[in-house]
Parts: structure tokens; C-alpha cells; sequence
């Protein structure tokens, strides 16, 4: 029999050769990381320290991430660059570089949302991306939203009827808009995009779901700042092991609860030719009948029904993808939009009169108002309901003065972002909603917020979220 190490000198050649290859590796990546870090050395950055780079500047309470970022926007310029361990990051500001970007490779965070978000729209990346945009832009065709316009009209006298109940309620105390706001949006977004008819309710008629839903939801958003924020809790492993877990798969079993029902609900209820996908709505050969887009879940059945290739969890993924981003975006800018409208008493006062002129509050007559748009618009860009996106650089790129950001990752601020998915339901939605409350209320700042700058009011979060709610005066208009 051979002695042991002649077996072992036959591995040699193996050895060395996998030794070089994991040496080439290294020095490639090292190599990688030193150009990275130097282009982002190029670019202005804060003060850091060695190995940590800007990581103490990051670990800070949710309530002041904010405000740092628009300090070193005010410091740094629209363009800086943030190094933690050795990973860089791009922050930039500025539209014509932000909108230059064609890139639909997610930033790290994205990952964080998987578990809740699956790869739906807003995670996902590529092909998939692609084919689930072109399966779903026909749900938010404009003639499927005309279906919506008498539920959105409904939604924004109810939102004005719970406004009052609550204004009545308080004296003349303030009250908080944002839970009544969300609870009218989450359930618009339901009642057309999903066609859920039914909201449970207990024995004294509050709602049952939404109040555990949106309380998930804000946990979800401040788990994943966290997570984003604590480099030891990227890896997967660590942040199972981490005390965050446990309320985070307790939340993510409220938020499926919620959108399986509906998902559930609607099947239970869609008819039985609902079985062709809507997306081929656009083919209108001569001769043929047009058919009607259908919305969003039935979109999603029906192409399931017909045989797309689509599971039932591919289906829950984009419901809680448009469920969350159908509501969330939408109550935390019309929160924004009444605060800027108490702080700024004369655009309120021209908003107002606008309004007054109006025999109906009906879409046909709300649309063609040209104060209320850019009152909205402005509010959007003051107050972007999305602050921030991600992206991961797969190669280098370049601005369009020539900078380079050769780095694997950056972040934009997309407060020039006017193009979004949701938008024209958004649009709809949000003018009527703030044409019914301006019609009907005088609204005030609360007292003890009048002083309080606007960057002490916001909490890093997934939107653009009020750090204590939006507390407003509402009195009846004479
Ligand atoms: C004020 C209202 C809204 C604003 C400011 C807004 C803004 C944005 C922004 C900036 C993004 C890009 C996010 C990213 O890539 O990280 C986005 C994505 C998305 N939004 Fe909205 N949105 C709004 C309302 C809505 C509504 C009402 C819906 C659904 C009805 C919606 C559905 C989506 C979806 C599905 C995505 C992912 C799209 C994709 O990656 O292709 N949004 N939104």
C-alpha cells in the first residue's frame, strides 16, 4: 500500500492551483474595493474614521436619520459619497443625475423587504421585472380607473365624515389626520384595485383588520431601517438571531393574513369568465370588440386562470406589493399636504376659493382645477412620499457632466421622480381627497407644532412618515 503522502502530493498541483485562484480572487477584490473607495473618495464626504469609515455617523436613532442626510445635502452638496466598512454608498440629488438613471438593479434594502414583498414589482429585478411590468400596466389603464372614479369620490366623503366625527370629538382640541387618512386609502386601494367589498368589524363596529395591518406595517418599516442602518444584521443568519425577529415574523404573519383574505374574498367572487389576463387589452385589431381592461387582482386572476405562469404565492407577492404602496404612498402625502396647507394659510385660503366655485365634488370637475395641481405638485416635491430610492451600480457609470460613480452601489433622492407606477390613481385619488377636506375644513396647525421645524417632524421609514402623527385644528368652513 502507497504511504499517505503520496496520495497528498498527488493533491499538490490541485492545491496550489486552487490557492492561486482564491489569491488572484482577493487581490481582485481587494483591488475592486481600493478603486471603488477611491472614486468614492472623489466625491465629498463626512468625517469618518479608519475601517468604520461613516458607520457612527449612520448608527443613529430612526428619528435622526433624516435630518442627518439633509445636513450633509446642506454640507456636502447634492452629490456625497458614504463609506461603511469599506462599502461604499452614492447619495445624489440632483434630478438630471437622479433621472439618468435606467438602472433596475435593487439596492441591498430590497432584499430586507423579501420575506414581506416577495419579488414582486417593487423588489424585484430583470426579466422578471419586466414581465411583471407589462402584465400590470393594463390594470391602471385609464379606463380601468374611470370604473373607479364613483368609489374614490365615496372614499373622500367618508374621509371628510370621519374627519368630522373626530374634529367634533376633540372640541377644539387638535386631532390626528394620519390614522383616519390611512384607514380611508388603505381601504380605497382594497374596494378598486382588489374589489373587496367586506371590512370586518366587532361588536361596536371599529374596523378589525386595518388597525393590526398598519401597526405591522410601521414595525416592518422601522425593522428594515434598522437592519439597513447595522451592518451586523445584513447577513440573514444574524438578523434571524437578532431581537428584532420575533415581532418581525409575528408582523409578517398579520400582513399575509390580511392580503390572503382578500386574495381569498375575490376568488370566492370573480366570475367565471374573468379567465383571460386583460394585458393584450392594447391589440385592438379592426373588427374586434374592445374588450374592458379588468383591475389589478382580477388582472392576476384571470391570467392564472388562463394559464399564465403565475403561482398563488406570485400572486400574494404583488398584492402586498400594490397593497402597501397603493395606501401608504398616498395617506402619508395627503398628511403632508393638509400640514404644508396649515402652515401656509394663504395657499389654503386660494385652494379654498377654488374649491367654493364648484357645484360638485365629482372627478369630471376636481380634475380641471389648475390651483389644486400645483398645490399637490408642490406639496409632492416638498414633502416626496417615497423620499429615497436604491440602486446597485452592476457597472460603472457616469453622470452627465462627466462624474464618475464607479462604485457598486449608490442612492437617489428622487424628489424630481414624477413618474411612478401608481401615479394616475395616485393623482386621483389624492386631488379628491384634498379638494373634500379643503372644502370643508379650515385647517390649523396644532399650537405645539407651530414652532417645530419641518426635518424634526419626519422618522425615516419606507415613506416619508410623520414622527408623531399630523395633529391639525379642523373647523367647519361657514
Ligand atoms: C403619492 C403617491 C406615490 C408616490 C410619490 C410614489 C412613488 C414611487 C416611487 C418613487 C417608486 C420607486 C420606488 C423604488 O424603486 O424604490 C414607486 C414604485 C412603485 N409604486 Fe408608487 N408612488 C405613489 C403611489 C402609488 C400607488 C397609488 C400605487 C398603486 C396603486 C403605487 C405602486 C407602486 C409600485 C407597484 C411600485 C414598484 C414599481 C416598479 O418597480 O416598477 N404607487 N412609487
Amino acid at each position: 500500500m502507497a504511504p499517505p503522502w503520496v496520495g497528498a502530493a498527488a493533491l499538490l498541483p490541485a492545491l496550489s492551483l486552487a490557492a492561486a485562484a482564491l489569491l488572484a480572487v482577493a487581490m481582485y477584490a481587494l483591488s475592486a474595493v481600493r478603486r471603488n473607495l477611491a472614486v468614492a473618495r472623489s466625491y465629498p464626504q463626512p468625517r469618518g474614521v479608519p475601517v468604520l469609515g461613516h458607520l457612527l455617523h449612520v448608527l443613529r436613532p430612526r428619528e435622526d436619520l433624516f435630518k442627518m442626510v439633509r445636513a450633509f445635502r446642506r454640507d456636502l452638496g447634492s452629490r456625497f459619497s458614504i463609506v461603511c466598512l469599506f462599502t461604499p454608498s452614492f447619495h445624489i440629488s440632483d434630478p438630471e443625475a437622479a433621472e439618468v438613471s435606467r438602472n433596475i438593479s435593487k439596492g441591498r434594502a430590497y432584499g430586507f423587504l423579501e420575506p414581506w414583498l416577495g419579488r414582486g414589482l417593487l423588489t424585484s429585478t430583470g426579466a422578471r421585472w419586466r414581465s411583471r411590468r407589462k402584465l400590470l400596466t393594463p390594470a391602471f389603464h385609464f379606463r380601468v380607473l374611470d370604473q373607479f372614479t364613483h368609489h374614490l369620490e365615496e372614499h373622500a366623503r367618508r374621509l371628510v365624515d370621519d374627519l368630522d366625527a373626530a374634529a367634533r370629538a376633540a372640541s377644539s382640541a387638535a386631532v390626528d389626520v394620519a390614522p383616519i387618512v390611512s384607514r380611508v386609502t388603505l381601504r380605497a386601494i382594497c374596494v378598486t384595485a382588489m374589489g373587496k367589498v367586506s371590512f370586518r368589524t366587532d361588536a361596536s363596529g371599529q374596523a378589525m383588520d386595518e388597525g393590526p395591518y398598519f401597526e405591522a406595517i410601521h414595525r416592518m418599516g422601522s425593522a428594515t431601517v434598522t437592519r439597513m442602518t447595522r451592518p451586523w444584521l445584513w447577513p440573514s443568519v444574524c438578523f434571524k438571531l437578532s431581537a428584532l425577529y420575533k415581532d418581525f415574523v409575528r408582523d409578517l404573519g398579520t400582513l399575509h393574513g390580511f392580503t390572503d383574505r382578500v386574495i381569498a374574498e375575490r376568488k370566492a367572487k370573480l366570475p367565471d369568465d374573468a379567465c383571460d389576463t386583460g394585458a393584450d387589452d392594447e391589440d385592438v385589431r379592426p373588427g374586434r370588440a374592445r374588450k374592458q381592461p379588468r383591475p389589478f387582482l382580477d388582472s392576476l386572476l384571470g391570467a392564472q386562470g388562463a394559464g399564465a405562469d403565475l403561482t398563488d404565492e406570485d400572486i400574494r407577492e404583488e398584492v402586498d406589493t400594490f397593497m402597501f404602496e397603493g395606501h401608504d404612498t398616498t395617506s402619508v402625502a395627503v398628511c403632508w399636504a393638509l400640514e404644508l396647507l396649515a402652515r401656509h394659510p394663504d395657499a389654503q385660503a386660494r385652494l379654498a376659493a377654488e374649491l367654493s366655485a364648484l357645484d360638485a365634488l365629482d372627478w369630471e370637475s376636481v380634475s380641471r382645477l389648475p390651483y389644486l395641481d400645483r398645490v399637490l405638485k408642490e406639496c409632492l416635491r416638498l414633502r416626496p412620499s417615497v423620499p429615497f430610492i436604491s440602486r446597485y451600480l452592476e457597472a460603472d457609470a457616469v453622470l452627465p457632466d462627466g462624474q464618475p460613480t464607479a462604485c457598486r452601489r449608490r442612492a437617489l433622492h428622487p424628489h424630481a421622480l414624477t413618474v411612478f407606477t401608481g401615479k394616475r390613481f395616485a393623482t386621483m385619488e389624492l386631488k379628491l381627497l384634498l379638494a373634500a377636506v379643503v372644502r370643508r375644513f379650515h385647517i390649523g396647525a396644532a399650537a405645539e407644532d407651530v414652532r417645530v421645524a419641518a426635518e424634526d417632524m419626519f422618522l425615516a421609514d419606507l415613506v416619508l412618515r410623520p414622527r408623531a402623527g399630523v395633529r391639525l385644528r379642523l373647523t367647519a368652513r361657514a
